[in-house]
């Protein structure tokens, strides 16, 4: 899952590719735990860079543990973002030993979920790891948003970054593959230093509003809210004090889920 993917295993990359200066995505992860009463200890599944993570660990005072499959990913947490415990963990089968107040899933990490066992296997994970009563926060792509749009699926889009004085740009094309409910992604890499273009594919699961409340309540967990904006990558940005929007319509949506007080699986 995580290999053969250049800004996967080059987390700088990452980072200049897709910055968060104002900590924007922990901010607003904060705000929500603090406004549904979660208690210090965190999960954070798919944690990438450790950036998220390391600022609810020092800023926000919380205990945090971050995983994901991603080696460079964790040595990168480790040595760029410390404080939070890294630990290399698939969110699909992963034995910590211990529970958390919450469980956050952030940037569309819950996407690399593709299939209905994957689904299901991360949320009895999630389950197994989350107090009674502890908080699922998630953050990701709103499969909805396709059904009758194709703005993002009509031309490739093109970005460049900088990095160890190489300059690379990426030119990334969206197809939808409709029966698999996956968003598949084809970027190619072509540099300024002479190296060969780099093709890669990716996919995320299209996942709706309706099937995602579907699938909690299965696993033992109540919505407390679904919601498209305001957020950390919508336009416009998220602010502390915004309230949830009461719709489920754009390209993101953010969960707020609760299991239930009894579960103990
Ligand atoms: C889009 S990045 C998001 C990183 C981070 N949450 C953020 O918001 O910056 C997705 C991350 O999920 C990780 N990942 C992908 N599949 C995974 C899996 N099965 N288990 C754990 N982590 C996974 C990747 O290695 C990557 O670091």
């Amino acid at each position: 899952m995580s290999s053969d993917n250049l800004l996967t295993d080059t987390p700088e990359l990452y980072e200049l590719r897709f910055p968060d200066p104002g900590h924007l995505a922990a901010r607003w992860a904060e705000s929500v735990l603090r406004t549904h009463a979660a208690g210090p200890r965190v999960l954070d599944v798919g944690c990438g860079t450790g950036r998220d993570a390391a600022w609810l660990h020092t800023e926000a005072g919380r205990r945090v543990t971050g995983i994901d499959t991603s080696e460079a990913m964790l040595a990168h947490a480790r040595t760029a973002h410390p404080g939070p415990e890294y630990l290399r963990a698939d969110m699909r089968d992963f034995d910590l030993g211990r529970r958390f107040d919450a469980a956050l899933c952030l940037d569309s990490a819950l996407l690399y979920c593709h299939t209905n066992d994957d689904l299901d296997a991360f949320l009895t994970r999630c389950r197994r790891h989350l107090v009674p009563g502890g908080l699922l926060v998630a953050e990701l792509r709103n499969g909805a948003y396709f059904l009758g749009r194709t703005d993002l699926l009509d031309a490739p889009r093109t970005d460049t970054v900088t990095h160890g004085g190489v300059t690379r740009t990426s030119r990334t094309t969206l197809s939808l593959d409709r029966a698999a409910q996956l968003l598949r992604r084809e970027r190619t890499w072509t540099a300024d230093d002479g190296s060969p273009p780099l093709t890669q594919r990716s996919a995320w699961r299209l996942l709706f509003p309706q099937e995602l409340r579907y699938v909690l309540a299965a696993h033992g967990f109540a919505v407390l809210a679904l919601y498209d904006r305001p957020g950390p990558r919508t336009g416009p940005a998220w602010r502390e004090g915004d309230a949830p929007a009461a719709t489920a319509d754009a390209d993101r949506l953010h969960l707020i889920a609760r299991l239930d007080g009894t579960s103990t699986p």
